[in-house]
């Protein structure tokens, strides 16, 4: 049931504080350390793993990428991330040392599944982030950890994606402690950054009407650019995805340091590119990547964190995120892309919970 939205989408978008509140708290203990009970890997396991290879499709392989950056730079082991339908037909180098993480909303795609077989079949162990409970990927799994997002109806997929976010961190960080990599003072920075991130995305949920505003001004562009650095760029991959499967607007997700070497060809007058801004040390980077593209006669609509506001001198229009860690970010960030493209394709009349083409659980080659 809708309960009173218009689209499954839009109650899926506002459903995520939920969904993230309960990935989040069913993992944590009174004294607040995370229990994973789906998961079974041990010290000694984890110091024979040298190598992770994440695996998915889509939205799915977006919240991967994120995975890479949190379990390389949380618990310092090398993760390599592939798409299902490359990764299962190319002869990726795997052994018994190797983990092995599926990441699917369904878990029933065909090629995420095929992929975890080949994994498998090479002696690789399997974790899969799984949200639909007893699904193909969650029983051929070694370990589950499901991401309670409940039932996700509309295609473009929302609280799943951020569900998978929250699992990624939350496998990361056990990895980590498990390695003895944190400190307490890290870890503890973490956990509390993580448990005010439902809070924050309310803020966000609360506050839509400047990017209605955005939306209902710039739902005639046929070609969107999204830019970012650093972990913004998997953001951009999934804002991309979600304006283009619902409003079948042209749109392309580029890190913006390879602007330089060809797609900023492409960049004239009027052109729409969104631009997110939310890693510090970037930060500079990317506002020399908004003047270079303004300088063409781009028109940019920024995403940075509250708080810094030279942005507004560079870019056309800002939207704010709430403060968080740099790395925790993309769980906010992608927020507000949703709620862009949910509106952009309502603008041009779409059917926004089954877009032409597409299917929710794609369980053909
Ligand atoms: C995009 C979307 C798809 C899925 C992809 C993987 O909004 O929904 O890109 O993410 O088909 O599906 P699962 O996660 O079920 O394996």
């Amino acid at each position: 049931e809708k309960e009173g939205y218009t689209h499954f989408m839009m109650k899926e978008i506002n459903e995520q504080p939920k969904g993230v509140h309960d990935t989040l708290h069913r993992r944590l203990d009174k004294e607040g350390n995370i229990v994973l009970d789906g998961i079974k890997i041990t010290k000694e396991d984890l110091e024979k793993i040298n190598k992770i290879y994440i695996v998915a499709c889509g939205t799915a392989y977006h919240a991967g990428l994120v995975g890479k950056y949190a379990i390389e730079k949380f618990a310092k082991i090398p993760v390599e991330i592939d798409i299902a339908s490359e990764f299962r037909y190319r002869d990726p180098f795997i052994d018994e040392n190797t983990l092995f993480i599926a990441v699917s909303q369904s878990g029933e795609t065909l090629d995420t599944l095929a992929a975890l077989r080949e994994a498998k079949r090479k002696g690789a162990r399997i974790l899969s982030i799984v949200n639909v409970v007893g699904s193909s990927v969650s029983r051929e799994s070694d370990d589950v950890f499901y991401t309670w997002a409940g039932p996700e109806i509309a295609v473009a997929s929302t609280k799943a994606y951020t569900t998978q976010l929250v699992s990624m961190y939350l496998v990361a960080l056990h990895m980590a402690v498990t390695k003895g990599m944190l400190t307490d003072v890290q870890y503890k920075t973490y956990m509390e950054e993580l448990k005010a991130i439902p809070e924050k995305i309310k803020k966000i949920l609360g506050n839509t009407e400047k990017i209605q505003q955005l939306a209902d001004a710039q739902f005639n562009n046929e070609n969107v650019f999204y830019i970012g650095r650093g972990v913004d760029v998997a953001v951009a991959y999934e804002g991309s995805l979600k304006l283009k499967e619902i409003s079948y607007i042209h749109s392309e997700a580029i890190a913006a340091g390879e602007l330089k070497h060809g797609t900023i060809a492409l960049v004239e007058q009027d052109r729409l590119i969104v631009a997110l801004a939310t890693q510090d040390k970037l930060y500079d980077k990317m506002l020399s990547n908004i003047q270079e593209v303004r300088a063409r006669g781009a028109y940019v609509i920024a995403v940075a964190k509250e708080g810094n506001k030279e942005i507004e001198k560079v870019a056309d229009k800002v939207i704010y995120i709430p403060d968080t860690l740099d790395e925790l970010t993309p769980i906010l960030s992608v927020i507000p892309l949703q709620i862009f493209s949910y509106y952009i394709a309502v603008a041009r009349g779409c059917d926004v919970d089954k877009p032409k083409n597409l299917a929710k659980s794609v369980t053909v080659e």
